[in-house]
């Protein structure tokens, strides 16, 4: 099971590649503009993060863009920046037209903003590497999301697709563990939810119980 982090803060992504050992990173056009820079620049800093690795990252085209044509330039452009980067595009016809040029050159596509199971048939049968399900979009909305994480994981082993399913907008540690028992290659999930998730209440009570039996004159 992997772990990303979806971010554009370069400090977070240093800290989480340090301390948490994470396997990648996932990046949209709202963390970029979190991250008060020119895009070009952003995803540049964050590539050097992770330079002679073989940890991805994910970077989002123009959500303008509609055409496979630009799609597939605009990928060739960026992965020329960087080989760790996977081309995050929207869901779409004109992705799953361009998936399979850009994989003719060796230029891998994370599929987001799926939100049905045939959108992720028809990625991974086209060829992406990533698809990116939004668990937490769906369940804002009152949607049950253990079974749409199943069905992804089922349709992906029965006819032993290579595409990873990159379960997305993860807002709990709950969301993460619900992902990896269904089978999910891969979690994506903000600074703060990591944090908040490897922690427990239980854990900083039982330290604190702990500390309190301590005695460092009986050390030895
Ligand atoms: C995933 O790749 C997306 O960047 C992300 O999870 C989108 O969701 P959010 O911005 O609402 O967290």
């Amino acid at each position: 099971m992997k772990f990303f982090l979806d971010s554009a803060h370069v400090h977070e992504i240093a800290h989480a590649l340090d301390m948490w050992h994470i396997d990648g990173v996932t990046t949209n056009p709202r963390h970029v503009q979190a991250s008060g820079k020119p895009f070009l620049t952003v995803i540049r800093e964050i590539a050097q993060l992770v330079e002679g690795t073989p940890k991805t990252v994910s970077v989002e085209v123009n959500p303008y863009l509609n055409d496979w044509q630009e799609m597939v330039a605009e990928g060739e452009r960026l992965s020329a920046i960087s080989p760790n980067f996977v081309i995050k595009l929207h869901c779409s016809e004109a992705a799953f037209k361009a998936i399979p040029i850009l994989a003719s050159k060796d230029i891998n596509v994370n599929v987001t903003l799926i939100f049905s199971a045939v959108q992720a048939l028809q990625a991974m049968r086209v060829g992406a590497l990533y698809v990116s399900p939004f668990v937490g979009w769906k369940e804002a909305n009152a949607e049950e999301t253990i079974s749409f994480v199943e069905d992804l994981v089922a349709i992906r082993d029965n006819y032993g697709f290579d595409t990873e399913i990159l379960v997305a907008a993860v807002r709990n540690g709950r969301q993460i563990a619900d992902a990896a028992v269904a089978g999910a290659n891969i979690v994506t999930a903000g600074f703060s939810v990591y944090q908040e998730a490897f922690d427990h209440p239980y854990t900083r009570d039982g330290l604190a119980k702990f500390q309190g039996f301590w005695d460092q004159s009986q050390y030895e």
